[in-house]
């Protein structure tokens, strides 16, 4: 099949540097809008980040209308709220400040604007349709406060669908039960016109919000780096169904790679000393660089485990979050799955899992390669050992009777599970999530 997979490479356009958020009125003006909506969720809605912006706008004379609601971790239902707000605020343009969370919904709002839709028409099958996005969409300024998803580079905007299910028990008595599902649109048409990337931004972010975030990049650039390869795909009908993820690639391991060694090197200081600005914008710029490179290439089994260790979450609530209801955020619901996914995908490419070690900062010049899952994995519980991780997926409450459930939430998404270097079976899945029960 070698021949017959074409990849295209999408890149971000980026502003770097600190207090560039104060030019996001001009860039606003430069792009010939009057109109914006100015989306933020209520925690960053309180930081200078967000009045930053909100005064460059108003001095360039842009009429900027804030909504403030954004959920984090947003939800269908979050999303229909969203898109209402933008239908009848009617904006020519959209600015998102905040995590992966603001920036997705800010890419939802404009998508169902512009191009309006049942939720599920443009969400990846088998969840949703699947269908292209029609044609080109407004434009989109993010600024990220964290340095984590990599959001403004890439055209995907992740969100919880929640559905009811009525189940009859054994006896007469139904019950209705909640379904999560961790789901997402992705196509190129959603990737932000133009990301403001500020290290001042990040420097208000709670030790737990850092790290976390943090450890969602290193796992983007793992797994993109050890993902399928693009020349094992087959490309589509046309281009316009060509997946935003294609599998690793020759450009998008440049980025991966170095952002591997950014957050490795960097991500000790920026704990130590939060308010380093120069730590802290090597941080971000590594989740840009990640994002770029995972945006094109993609991620495989830790996030696709991720949706549904975050969507099942029972009643965890960690430090420096919202505490408005229980969350598992999403840098740590994917990190607890990745030592066991590498321990479990290494055998399909061992000498890449042993660069990402390398990368990492691991020792690996005398390692054999039967044992690079394991020296990547010990590698990855060393980092998060050291940033105050939990212990695994039982420290976040799940138990070996979850297993099964986990595996029903992962199954579906395709999107990002068949890019796995090595194909994984239910069977396969129960058996790396009862690994990541526990580490140490
Ligand atoms: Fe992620």
């Amino acid at each position: 099949m070698a021949n017959e997979a074409i990849f295209t490479m999408d890149t971000a356009a980026i502003k770097f540097g600190a207090g560039a958020t104060r030019e996001v009125g001009d860039d606003v003006r430069d792009l010939g809008l009057r109109r914006v909506m100015l989306f933020t969720d209520p925690v960053v809605a309180q930081t200078p980040a967000y009045a930053t912006a909100m005064a460059s706008l108003d001095a360039a004379g842009i009429d900027a209308v804030p909504y403030v609601e954004v959920r984090v971790e947003p939800t269908d239902s979050s999303f229909y709220a969203a898109i209402a707000a933008a239908n009848d605020a009617r904006p020519d343009g959209f600015v998102a400040v905040g995590g992966g969370s603001a920036i997705d919904t800010a890419k939802a709002a404009n998508l169902y604007s512009t191009w309006p839709a049942d939720l599920l028409t443009y969400v990846n099958a088998p969840i949703g349709e699947g269908l292209p996005v029609p044609g080109p969409l407004k434009p989109l300024i993010a600024i990220p406060t964290t340095a984590g998803t990599g959001s403004e580079t890439t055209g995907v905007a992740i969100f919880d669908l929640v559905a009811l299910s009525v189940t009859s028990g054994p006896g007469s008595d139904d019950s209705v039960v909640e379904l999560h599902t961790k789901t997402g649109i992705a196509h190129h048409a959603l990737r932000p016109t133009l990301g403001i990337v500020d290290p001042l931004n990040t420097l208000s972010m709670p030790a737990m919000v850092t790290a976390a975030s943090a450890l969602d990049v290193l796992s983007h650039a793992v797994e993109s780096f050890t993902a399928l390869p693009y020349h094992d795909r087959l490309a589509p009908e046309s281009p316009k169904m060509r997946p935003a993820y294609q599998g690793a690639n020759p450009i998008s391991d440049i980025w991966s790679s170095r952002a591997m060694e950014m957050v490795a090197h960097y991500l000790p200081i920026v704990l130590e000393r939060p308010d380093d600005v120069d730590a802290r914008g090597q941080m971000m710029l590594a989740a840009t660089y990640a994002g770029i490179g995972f945006g094109n290439a993609g991620v495989h089994l830790p996030h696709g485990m991720s949706y549904a260790v975050a969507g099942m979450v029972r009643d965890w609530r960690p430090a420096g979050y919202p505490d408005d209801h229980p969350i598992v955020p999403h840098g740590i619901s994917v990190i607890l799955n990745a030592p066991a996914v590498f321990r479990f995908t290494a055998s399909a490419n061992p000498l890449r899992h042993l660069e990402a070690a390398r990368l990492l900062g691991a020792e690996v010049a005398e390692t054999d390669p039967d044992e690079a899952g394991e020296v990547l994995a010990n590698r990855l519980i060393e980092i998060m050992r050291m940033t105050g991780m939990p212990n695994g997926l039982s420290e976040v409450g799940y138990s070996e009777s979850d297993l099964d459930q986990l595996v029903q939430g992962t199954v579906p998404q395709h999107r990002v599970t068949k890019l796995s270097p090595r194909p994984a079976s239910a069977e396969d899945l129960r058996a790396i999530f009862h690994d990541a029960l526990q580490y140490w």
